[in-house]
């Protein structure tokens, strides 16, 4: 009998991808999911997308009855169900807390008394804060961050002694440094997951996604990942905004990747009590993925820069990806060119209420734009 895998959030975009590669190698998939307005709209139906053999079950991760229906029979936890935005994150304080922390220590609980096997959580690189960055010297500097006073006369590099630092990628060493409500959440969850695991003898694996991208992921959420905002944008015909001036660096990762690493992490017993750094391995600026996307989508507009900080936001972060590789044998397929042209393809069938102008306005109107 093949097993059942509960998906949280498996409505979602990251959870619907997995959901296809999990029917596809036999598995049974049960998705939970409360079909959040915020990215599924206002009437909230059943998303077009999600796989017709997913069980959906719609409910609230805070619902401890509805969690423990959901793991009935369950063998495999994959954890993505989560609030996503690091700006939003800043003033929903409580939302993003009750969400995402107090809707993990509910599963926790509810997995104690469970047959669950195997738990995979989901984590960002969020949780770094700044990435690694290195000086003159080749020293690696781990503890580097950013100040107000600096962010408002536009100094928006990192500096140590007066010398500006050059970002390197980031490993699973460097220890965490949390900068916004939503990062804090993260690690929260990924903590929980691991402690929990590890008491209750549940194998247990966080897998720190870098910035996913691809089809299917929220275009009229204003809080979602930039590269569904600027699309977005680029649909209604308007400039994307780019913060600060759009020489931040990321480390974009296609979405079909990420759901691959994580059938990967769960088939692996080297994954059991670990942190992975889920990323493609390559970085770009913000602003080039701006110029690349208009470029995909034959749009000829310029991004506006706002020369603006985002509180929350840090400056560079990619990911060292030695440690999937070598424990995971995962390896990144799908290039960035590639990625963005399936994406440009699903765009042209898409509409998208464009509401940035509104949630920058809710950030600049709390001081949350410098
Ligand atoms: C993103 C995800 C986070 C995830 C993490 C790792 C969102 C909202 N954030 O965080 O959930 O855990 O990757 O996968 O999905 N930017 C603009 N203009 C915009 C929006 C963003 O210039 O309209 C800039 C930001 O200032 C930042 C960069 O783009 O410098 C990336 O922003 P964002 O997509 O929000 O990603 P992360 O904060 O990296």
């Amino acid at each position: 009998m093949s097993k059942k895998v509960l998906i949280t959030g498996g409505a979602g975009f990251i959870g619907s991808h997995l959901a296809d590669d999990l029917l596809k190698e036999g598995y049974e998939v049960r998705a939970l999911d409360c079909l959040s307005p915020q990215v599924h709209g206002e009437k909230r139906d059943r998303p077009n997308y999600l796989h017709k053999d997913v069980e959906l079950i719609i409910g609230d991760i805070r619902d401890k009855e509805i969690v423990s229906l959901a793991l009935q029979d369950v063998s495999i936890v994959f954890h993505l169900a989560s609030m996503v935005g690091v700006g939003q994150s800043m003033y929903e304080i409580r939302k993003y807390t009750d969400v995402n922390n107090l809707g993990t220590a509910i599963l926790m609980e509810c997995l104690i008394d469970s047959s669950v096997e195997k738990l995979i959580t989901a984590s960002s690189m969020s949780i770094y804060g700044e990435g690694a960055y290195q000086d003159g010297f080749g020293t690696i500097h781990h503890n580097s961050k950013r100040y107000v006073s600096d962010l408002k006369n536009k100094k928006w590099e990192l500096y140590n002694d007066g010398q500006e630092l050059q970002p390197v990628p980031t490993s699973e060493n460097k220890v965490p440094a949390l900068s916004s409500v939503y990062a804090l959440s993260k690690y929260d969850q990924e903590r929980l997951s691991l402690i929990t695991g590890e008491a209750y003898n549940i194998p247990t694996t966080a897998l720190r996604f870098f910035n996913v991208y691809g089809t299917r992921q929220a275009l009229s959420n204003p809080y979602t990942g930039v590269l569904a905002i600027f699309a977005s944008r680029f649909i209604n015909n308007k400039p994307p905004v780019i913060f600060e001036d759009g020489n931040q660096q990321r480390d974009f990762i296609h979405v079909s990747d990420v759901a691959r690493a994580c059938v990967l992490a769960m088939e692996s017993e080297k994954a059991n009590g670990e942190v992975f750094n889920i990323g493609s391995g390559k970085q770009y600026k913000i602003s080039f993925v701006a110029q690349k996307l208009a470029h995909v989508m034959g749009k000829e507009i310029k991004p506006e820069i706002s020369g603006e900080y985002r509180v929350g936001d840090i400056r560079h972060c990619f990911g060292d990806i030695s440690k999937a590789r070598k424990l995971l044998s995962f390896e990144p397929q799908k290039n960035f060119d590639d990625g963005l042209l399936e994406l440009s393809q699903w765009l042209e069938h898409q509409i998208a209420n464009d509401s940035i102008e509104k949630a920058n306005q809710e950030l600049s109107k709390r001081g949350l734009t410098i």
